[in-house]
């Protein structure tokens, strides 16, 4: 991928392999109340469907998060300042970082993070040709485990600054959530600015419509997870014999994808079988939502002041800048 042309680095593959994969799924399906990391959700097929959902009218988070960082490109770029190492974390389709990128003052390298290796490249590639200025260095890794960032040659960085838009650090726990946040911090270093996209509480069937669409773009995201199984894994799921489900869990305050079995059944994964009584259900992905002090005391525990918070108007999503300390 290293050309004279582009500024884009040869990408830096620490993909989590086949046996990680089995192992996980094995492991989670073997648990009292059978779960799959939201992880695994992200091959290709399944990023591209998460692309989808994007677009969708229910799915409120991108385009209000967007908004936010449009209305804020100019305040987020005063405080990153020019010439800064930019790390982002789940970069998926790569959109949100352009606007970023156009505010700021001439980027020092741009390091996209994310377990989904083929999206990864092509978003970097498209990135690369919009901005072909910009030294980019992609980074396929799971970044819940420790990764080191690559040194790009001939790059010096005045600052270093974390982006993680999505809300996606609301597929953790607040605990894995707090660790994460520690884990960044030892990552960028102490005086690094983070930009982290955060989900507000909110009417339920608001929520509750944002993973469960009309058009079942969500579902079959969500069920796209058995049919990997059976590709990668040799796993017998027959996919009409699951259908998708939106929960919101009031006690811990978080969406919940779960596939439910419609029967009775039996699949086998490679040598293993497993048993499903019907509407037992398989827990997928959850999106915790967060209240603005919330996550204000969470980013304190993983190791960051807060420095700045924009909402919407509607309340709907927030957007805040930390500094490590
Ligand atoms: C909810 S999507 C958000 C994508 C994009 N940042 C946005 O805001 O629209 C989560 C992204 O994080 C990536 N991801 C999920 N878990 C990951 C992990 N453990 N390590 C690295 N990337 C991960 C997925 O591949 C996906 O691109």
């Amino acid at each position: 991928m290293t050309g004279s042309k582009t500024r884009l680095a040869e990408l830096q593959d620490h993909e989590p392999s086949l046996d990680e994969f089995r192992s996980g799924v094995i492991d989670g399906l073997s648990a009292p109340r059978k779960f799959i990391s939201s992880k695994f959700l992200y091959d290709a097929r399944g990023s591209r469907l998460f692309d989808d959902i994007c677009e969708l009218p229910e799915y409120y988070p991108t385009r209000t998060e967007t908004g936010i960082l449009e209305r804020h490109a100019s305040d987020i770029a005063r405080l990153l300042g020019p010439r800064t190492r930019l790390v982002e974390f789940g970069s998926g389709a790569g959109t949100k970082i352009r606007i970023l990128l156009d505010a700021l003052d001439r980027p020092a390298v741009y390091l996209p993070v994310d377990i989904s290796r083929d999206h990864l490249v092509a978003a970097s590639t498209d990135l690369a040709r919009t901005f072909p200025e910009l030294r980019i260095a992609p980074v396929c890794a799971d970044y819940t485990a420790p990764f080191a960032l690559p040194d790009v040659p001939g790059v010096a960085h005045e600052t270093t600054a974390g982006f993680f838009p999505g809300s996606t650090i609301g597929n953790f726990t607040k605990e894995e959530a707090a660790a994460f946040l520690a884990g960044t911090h030892d990552l960028l270093g102490s005086g690094a600015i983070m930009i982290v996209g955060i989900d507000l509480v909110k009417d339920i069937d608001v929520l509750r419509a944002a993973y469960d669409d009309a058009a079942g773009v969500t579902a079959a995201f969500n069920l796209n997870l058995l049919r990997r199984i059976n590709r990668e894994l040799g796993g017998t799921f027959d996919l009409s014999r699951f259908r998708h489900e939106a929960r919101w869990n009031d006690g811990l305050e978080r969406i919940e994808m779960h596939l439910v079995s419609l029967r009775d059944q039996d699949v086998a994964i490679g040598a293993q079988r497993f048993h499903f009584q019907e509407g037992e259900t398989i827990h997928t992905e959850s999106s915790h939502k967060y209240r603005l002090d919330g996550f204000r005391d969470l980013a304190a525990r993983g190791g960051y002041d807060p420095i700045e918070v924009w909402t919407d108007e509607k309340q709907f999503f927030s957007v805040h800048a930390l500094r490590a300390r």
